[in-house]
This record gives structure tokens, sequence and C-alpha cells, in this order.
């Protein structure tokens, strides 16, 4: 099989799984229990805490273990409770449905708008002008066009307001170097499963001058912020896969940038092909594209019988026919957004599966000419 879907989720690394299975067999002791068999499991906590400190340069004890991104979203969000809150309009739902299901919890909430390469531009933040105390989130890279956002030039301004700014960093994680203290953001998700690591694992990263609100009590777990026994082999393998993603961070993004340029040499040579937010700078893995007058879903479909797996936009869109709100945002127009298709490649793939893929799309869409598409 031909996997170009590692945005939607990544294979477990083995030498992830070396390290997570100690922690599903022997060592099952509770992190809380004073005995050997709980400090052991304490101690795996505490060295996958330095780990992913170390990838994303912040200190251990300003990361907060949670079950995933989404549930670090949600823990970031809180703190913009009771406040004015601008999101991008390109933000992950576990952003954007996570505000508007509870918006009354919310002052008010203001969209932030892309520009057609689908970048926000942090000046227009003058024209806004936040007031001190509001939340802004902005994702560091977008999940379906790869778009990186210049959050520290967000962060500048903000701050000359004394707004709080929360950045979505799950899709950025282990594609480029992320540095909680360079972008100068109070609050940063990130997940494991985007970074070869487990599924139902991620992180908050919090500076200390925010005040965090507990989504859920009971244990004194994580700094009692969150409550519930630690699932100690999952945190032990996002620690793992954190620290491969340090180490082998910039043979990978190499290795990705030389396979996306052959990739998109070859997509270029299809008439009217369209890559989205080409001239932008993007995630080294993640190629969008879109062509006139093919249906994306089943394009997606025909290239799943041919065993290569790629998404028509974010996994959580796909299979309803809506339009992608990142690529409505950028003002795509609604024909071409339909037809959209995401690559997105991941560190063991070869040039190979890049003309396999080719070779496959270029027959399909021949097939098309007879409207199969
Ligand atoms: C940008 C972004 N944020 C958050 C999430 C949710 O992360 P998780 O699947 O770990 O809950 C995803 C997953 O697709 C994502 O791409």
């Amino acid at each position: 099989m031909i996997y170009f879907d590692h945005n939607a989720t990544t294979p477990i690394d083995e030498r992830v799984v070396e390290a997570m299975l100690p922690y599903l067999r022997g060592l099952y002791g509770n992190p809380s229990s004073l005995y050997r068999l709980g400090r052991i499991a304490r101690s795996a906590i505490d060295t996958a805490r330095e780990q992913v400190a170390a990838l994303v340069d912040a200190p251990a004890s300003q990361i907060l273990f949670t079950s995933g991104g989404t549930e670090a979203d949600a823990l970031a969000l809180a703190c913009g409770r009771g406040r004015r809150v601008w999101m991008s309009a390109i933000e992950h739902p576990a952003v954007f449905e996570n505000v508007l299901r509870q918006a009354g919890l919310y002052r008010e909430i203001n969209n932030l708008g892309v520009t057609s390469a689908g970048l926000f531009a942090p000046e227009t933040l003058d024209e806004l002008k936040p007031d001190a105390g509001d939340f802004i989130s902005l994702m560091l890279a977008n999940n379906e066009t790869g778009v990186i956002q210049d959050v520290a030039g967000l962060v500048e301004r903000a701050e000359s307001f004394g707004a709080i700014v929360h950045t979505d960093a799950v899709q950025a994680l282990g594609k480029m170097p992320v540095s909680f203290r360079r972008l100068g953001v109070q609050l940063m998700s990130l997940s494991s499963h985007k970074i070869y690591g487990p599924k139902g694992c991620g992180a908050l990263v919090w500076h200390e001058n925010v005040r965090l609100q507990p989504l859920q009590f009971g244990g004194d777990q994580e700094q009692g912020l969150r409550a519930g026994t630690e699932n100690v082999a999952a945190i032990v393998g996002f620690g793992k896969a954190a620290e491969l993603a340090r180490l082998e961070l910039e043979q990978r993004q190499a290795r990705l940038l030389t396979l996306r340029s052959r990739l998109e040499q070859q997509l270029k040579t299809i008439p009217g092909l369209v890559i989205f937010a080409e001239q932008a700078k993007r995630l080294p893995n993640t190629v969008q594209f879109g062509i006139p007058g093919v249906n994306g879903e089943m394009l997606l479909m025909q290239l799943d019988q041919k065993n290569i797996a790629v998404s028509s936009g974010s996994a959580c869109a796909s299979g309803s026919e809506q339009i992608s709100p990142v690529l409505a945002a950028m003002g795509v127009e609604a024909q071409l957004a339909k037809s959209a298709i995401r690559v997105s490649l991941g560190k063991d793939n070869s040039e190979t599966e890049i003309d396999q893929f080719i070779d496959a799309l270029k027959a399909l869409l021949v097939k098309s000419g007879d409207n199969s598409l």
C-alpha cells in the first residue's frame, strides 16, 4: 500500500513500540503509587516530559500530558472563557468546534481572515485592536494546505495589546523546528500520533503567566491540572517519538522536501491542476491540489481501489460533501475546492511511490474523460 496521508496520522515507529512494550507488560505500576513499581512509572513519565520539552524548547515543568491534540486545544481554549476570542478562519475543528459549540462561555467570538495564500497577516491586528486579556488562536501550520503562519509576528503585536496567544502546533511538530520560547505564545497544543507516536496522547505547553482551567477533576495528576491516572505507555511512546523527531528532524525535512519537489514537478504536468497556496511557506510534506472538473471524493475512492491512501481535505471533513472551510476562507471557488486532494508524505515514503502515485492518478484522469470521475 502507498500511504500518503501522514497529516491524518502516522504509522507508529518500531522504536517507539519497543520503548512502550515494557509499560504494557511488567511495568504496570500506577505512577502515583509510592512503592518501586509506581516510582518506575513516574520516572518514565518524567523522562518523556523531558523528551517532549526538548523537542519544543520549553521547560519540562510546563508540559502537561493530555489524551491528544483535541484535549490540548480544549484545555487551552478554556483559558479564553469569559474573554473576547479571536480565532483564525482556518483552525482545525478541535479549535473552532470547541469554541462555537460553547459560544456562551466566551464574551465575544471573532474570526481572523486569511489571504488567498492561506496566511493570516499579523499587521491586521493593528486595525482590529484586541483588548488586554483577549484570547487569540492561530495554528502554526495548517493540516490541509501545510501553510505555516507567522505566529511569532502575531505574538509581537498581540503583546503590545496585552492579548493571550494560543497556537495549535499539532501539524508543525516533527516537520519543522518548533520553539515555544522563540514563538513567545502562552499556550501550544501538540499530538503524539502525528509524529510516529501512539494515538490518544498529546500535550499542552503553557506559560507560567496563564492560569489553566482544568476540564476534569479528581486526583492530583499533572500538577492537579488534568486528573486521571496517566496513560503511561502512550506517554512513554510520545516521549520516544519526540526524541526521534528531534534527532532526525533535519534529515526528515530534507528528505520530505526532495520527495515533495518530485511530486509537485510531476503534478504540474497535469493540465489545469492547481496547487493550493503554492507560493506560501508550507510544511515540507504537504501538497493540496485541485483539478477542475474532477470530484475529489470520487478520485480518493478510486485511488483507494489502487491501494493508495490520500485525503480529500481534512480527515474529519472526509465523507461529507461540504467544501473545505480552509479553502473557502482562502477564496477558492467551490467547484475547484470540491476537487481537492491532499497528499501528505512521511519519512518512509520513496521516490518510487511518488512515481507510482502519479501514474495511477494520470490513468484515472484519462479514464475520467468518459466521466468516471
Ligand atoms: C491541526 C490539528 N489540531 C488538532 C488535531 C487533533 O489532534 P488529536 O487527533 O490528537 O486529537 C489535529 C488532528 O488531525 C490537527 O490536525
